[in-house]
């Protein structure tokens, strides 16, 4: 038997993470418990780069991106750019079972959503739709860059028989082009999960952290031997140079890691916060700050 475990980006993970707990503790599945989180997240009227209330593209819609991947099997379900959708992880969930068309983007996946059964919602609150208008209004008067928030909402769970589930959520930059798609739904970027070894999953600004493939990179690493702590800073500090060199600046970028074990690690180049739960030690939120060339955590 391992001891369950799961961790999770930005503090709004909290309270999905709170009551999937219980499900850990009593000796539920990892895919179970990190589904649940990852709705209660979604359903969250408050956070405003997910689900119901996430911020709309230009055109005022809300289009969401969402992953599953299971550690067991390998398999993965993603949906990008649906609309109308209430539960998009549920969705991607569904769909990392089957062998053909996981991956399923726009008209394409709504159909798929319908078709199973999914519960239909607008997903523009009156509050993001508020800010839609009152952005619209900035960017023409003031020449704005349009482009603002993204903390996808990204969870690895480890169950008590060493099962390991990630998943994550998003509704992607704010004022995104219609189609546009981040790394929350693209396996080895946003995501990546192998429980004989562990997993990890990013968040921040999809366009660069694509262009590492970190999720992946993060998890090879763990297969040869370097652990959580040895990887997740590390990997974000050189991936941003690198950017740097590249590009002249590097997006912001923030990665969790779980090794197979529950042991975890972060790694980000920006404030980050994030939420970890482990057995017999209960659940705690956590502020990483960047100082010059440090990070520190701390509990919040
Ligand atoms: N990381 C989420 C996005 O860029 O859409």
């Amino acid at each position: 038997m391992k001891k369950w475990a799961m961790i999770g980006t930005w503090k709004m993970s909290y309270d999905g993470i709170d009551k999937a707990s219980a499900v850990l503790e009593e000796g539920g599945s990892a895919g179970d418990a990190v589904e649940l989180a990852i709705r209660q997240v979604e359903d969250c009227p408050d956070f405003t780069s997910v689900g119901f209330g996430g911020l709309p593209n230009e055109l005022g819609e809300v289009e969401l991106d969402a992953a599953y991947m299971n550690g067991k099997t390998l398999g993965i379900g993603a949906v990008a750019a649906v609309k109308d959708c209430k539960n998009p992880i549920s969705i991607a969930r569904d769909l990392s079972n089957e062998k053909f068309n996981c991956f399923l983007v726009g008209e394409g996946a709504e159909r798929f959503a319908s078709l199973k059964g999914f519960e239909k919602k607008n997903m523009l609150s009156p509050e993001a739709n508020d800010q839609y208008e009152k952005r619209k209004k900035e960017i023409i008067e003031e020449n704005l860059s349009p482009y603002d928030g993204h903390d996808t909402v990204g969870i690895i769970g480890l169950d008590k028989n060493g099962h390991m589930v990630v998943g994550t959520s998003t509704s992607g930059l704010f004022m995104k082009k219609p189609g546009r798609v981040g790394d929350s739904p693209i396996i080895g970027s946003g995501f990546y999960v192998d429980e004989k070894i562990g997993g990890a999953s990013c968040t921040g600004l999809g366009e660069d952290i694509m262009k590492g493939c970190l999720s992946y990179e993060a998890v090879r690493r763990m297969e040869e031997g370097l652990s959580p702590k040895e990887i997740a800073q590390p990997l974000v500090d050189e991936f941003s140079k690198k950017l740097e060199k590249r590009q002249g600046k590097a997006g912001a970028i923030s990665i969790i890691v779980m090794d197979k074990n529950g042991n975890w690690a972060i790694g980000t180049n920006v404030e980050f916060s994030f939420v970890v739960a482990r057995e017999l030690e209960g659940i705690g939120t956590y502020l990483a700050s960047v100082d010059g060339n440090r990070v520190k955590i701390h509990k919040i």
